[in-house]
This record gives structure tokens, C-alpha cells and sequence, in this order.
């Protein structure tokens, strides 16, 4: 899959973003290696700290469908911001170095390997 096509994916899951408190609305799309794509959007809570990053959405929904195997996230939003220190740490955890693209609303986009947005990430507690 192209990674407009991916981007556009996450434009869409941006639609279903709940984000009442920030007005900030996060798509993502996260890639399987069986080629399915897999929506993620922040969801807002009430009790603020409760709320869940468009990332970690995405990556929990396609673990509970059962898929483990992913080649590529992107993620929009309006400032085209790369992913949170939080959801850094899921992502190179459960998805390893795969490529991340970052947008914007505007159609700009920029690509980074997870391993350079999380260099000596934690692993395994030994
Ligand atoms: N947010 C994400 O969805 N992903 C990130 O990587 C950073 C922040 C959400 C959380 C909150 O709903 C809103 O953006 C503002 O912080």
C-alpha cells in the first residue's frame, strides 16, 4: 500500500476522533503484514487522564483482533505532530522498526523508523 493510501486511512479514522476537551483530533492507520488496515483515533474522557492516544488505540484494537505482525503506522493531525512519548514506547514494543509517517490536515507528511524516534528503547526487564 502506498503511503498516501495509508495516510488517507487515517484521515478517515481522524473523522471518528472524540476529542470534546483538546480539539485535538488524531487519526491513525496502522498497517498488518497481511495487508489489513487498522483505524485508531483518540478517544477523550471526562476524567481527563483516562483519555487514549489515536496510536495506542489502533495498536490495542488490531492486537485484539489477533494480528501481531505490523510494516507501517501513519498518523494525521492538524500540526502534522509525531507520536507522543507514551505511545513511542508501545509502538517500537509491539510493532518494532517499522517506518511511522506523520501528516498534517494540509497534505505534508514526513517518515521517520520507529528506532530513530526511540533510540534505546526499553525492552525486557532483565
Ligand atoms: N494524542 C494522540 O492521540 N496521540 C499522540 O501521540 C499525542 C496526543 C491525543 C491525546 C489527546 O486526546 C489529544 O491528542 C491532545 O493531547
Amino acid at each position: 500500500m502506498s503511503v498516501e493510501s495509508l495516510i488517507t486511512h487515517a484521515r478517515k479514522a481522524q473523522t471518528f476522533s472524540k476529542s470534546p476537551y483538546s480539539n485535538y483530533a488524531v487519526g491513525a492507520a496502522l498497517l498488518t503484514s497481511e495487508g489489513e488496515v487498522i483505524y485508531g483515533c483518540n478517544i477523550e474522557s471526562k476524567a481527563y487522564p483516562t483519555t487514549l492516544c489515536a496510536e495506542r488505540v489502533a495498536i490495542f484494537s488490531a492486537i485484539s483482533q489477533g494480528h501481531d505482525d505490523f510494516s507501517e503506522l501513519a498518523i494525521i493531525t492538524k500540526d502534522g505532530a509525531a507520536p507522543c512519548g507514551a505511545c513511542r514506547q508501545i509502538i517500537s514494543e509491539y510493532c518494532g522498526n517499522i517506518p511511522v509517517h506523520f501528516a498534517n490536515e494540509a497534505g505534508e507528511s514526513q517518515t521517520m523508523m520507529m528506532d530513530d524516534l526511540l533510540p534505546l528503547a526499553f525492552r525486557d526487564p532483565q
